[in-house]
């Protein structure tokens, strides 16, 4: 099936695509700090955190060391699904969000009272940049009979022009309700949940049509070398995140969110797990189930082209002391346009509402 919105080529790597390569070119090199230093950057974090009435909303795939600031908080480690959730709820004047761009973004759309920082504006990501609104708007208005579903990983503009927001936690339960009430969906920008998500609700023709863009992190699991690993440890459960291409799904033992991966890894009756999502993960699995062993899925093995290795180098940028500075100074504040925030919020609404309601 190929029903994509662009003309570029079926093999080519997201990582490959020049709007990728320029922002992974200026990524600066990580200042390696010591345990002393960290110590005391999350010393000084902790106090202006209470001075500040400011709490930290931060995701899975950030640095352990961020992670573990926030379990001594009264912040939130969480997908995006709860990010944005606990956001939303939250009664601190400001949030601190960790993690990629769009996620700070989200909270400021649906908090536009509270101030919204983040440790640098620089940290985005291969979806986001892949789905520029104009390109964007330009298929939709071609296709006005169709219902505009968009993950969570894109800009304000781009969530502006859409009827639902999602994320991976619910991305298969919004399509399945919208197509069960009859509507056809444009859904960007991920290719390879669009094609898991047709795959599991066997949507057939041009019933969903699909935005051709992909994680860098994800995109890199090997079918192959997968193989080779089950055969080594071959009573562990596949744990795989749909941002994942379609044949490594099609052999995961779940597919699920940041969240439903934890979950997964503490019900599940087995003892090791071999897990395709990002690395940083490991640190709330090992937390949540500490007698489980955890086996990172291959990047590497025959056809590798492993570059981002199971790593998002813009998750990475979250570092303790770009945090510190930024909660020092109040700077890289995320500021949205209230008209355009008006309008994103209603998809993303929809979207809180609807886990709410099911
Ligand atoms: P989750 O919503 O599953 O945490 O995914 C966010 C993300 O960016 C995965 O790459
Ligand atoms: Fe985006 Fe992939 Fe990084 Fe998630 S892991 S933020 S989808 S580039």
């Amino acid at each position: 099936m190929n029903n994509l919105a662009s003309n570029s080529s079926e093999n080519e790597l997201i990582a490959d695509r020049v709007f990728v390569r320029e922002s992974l070119d200026k990524i600066p090199a990580k200042r390696q700090l010591s345990v002393q230093e960290n110590a005391d950057y999350e010393r000084k974090i902790i106090a202006l955190l209470a001075a500040k009435n400011t709490v930290i909303v931060t995701h899975y795939y950030t640095d352990p060391l961020l992670q573990a600031l926030v379990d001594k908080t009264e912040g939130c480690v969480a997908d995006s699904l709860e990010m944005a959730r606990f956001g939303s709820d939250s009664s601190a004047s400001t949030l601190m969000v960790c993690g990629v761009k769009f996620m700070g973004e989200t909270a400021k759309i649906l908090s536009p009272e509270k101030t919204v920082l983040m440790p640098t504006l620089e940290a985005t990501c291969s979806l986001d940049i892949g789905c520029p609104i104009d390109a964007f708007s330009a298929f939709c208005d071609q296709h006005p009979d169709y219902k505009v579903v968009v993950y969570a990983n894109t800009s304000a503009d781009v969530k502006a022009r859409a009827d639902w927001v999602v994320t991976s936690a619910i991305a298969v339960d919004v399509v399945e309700h919208l197509l069960a009430q009859g509507d056809k969906i444009i859904w960007a920008p991920d290719k390879h949940l669009g094609r898991y998500i047709q795959n599991k609700l066997g949507a057939e023709g041009d019933e969903i049509l699909l935005w051709d863009g992909a994680c860098i992190v994800h995109e890199e699991f090997k079918l192959k070398a997968l193989g080779d690993m089950q055969h080594l440890y071959p009573d562990a459960a596949v744990l795989a995140h749909p941002e994942s291409p379609l044949v490594i799904l099609e052999v995961a033992d779940m597919v699920g969110s940041t969240t439903q991966i934890i979950n997964a890894a503490v019900n599940r009756p087995e003892q090791q797990f071999i897990v395709a999502t990002d690395s940083g993960i490991f640190y709330k699995l090992q937390q949540a189930a500490p007698k489980k062993e955890f086996i990172m899925a291959p990047t590497s093995g025959e056809g590798a082209t492993c570059r981002s290795c199971a790593q998002c180098p813009w998750m990475g940028m979250n570092t303790l002391e770009r945090l510190y500075d930024s909660l020092l100074q109040e700077s890289n504040e995320i500021k949205v346009d209230p008209e355009l925030g008006k309008q994103a919020m209603v998809p993303l609404q929809r979207m809180l509402n609807f886990k709410r309601n099911n």
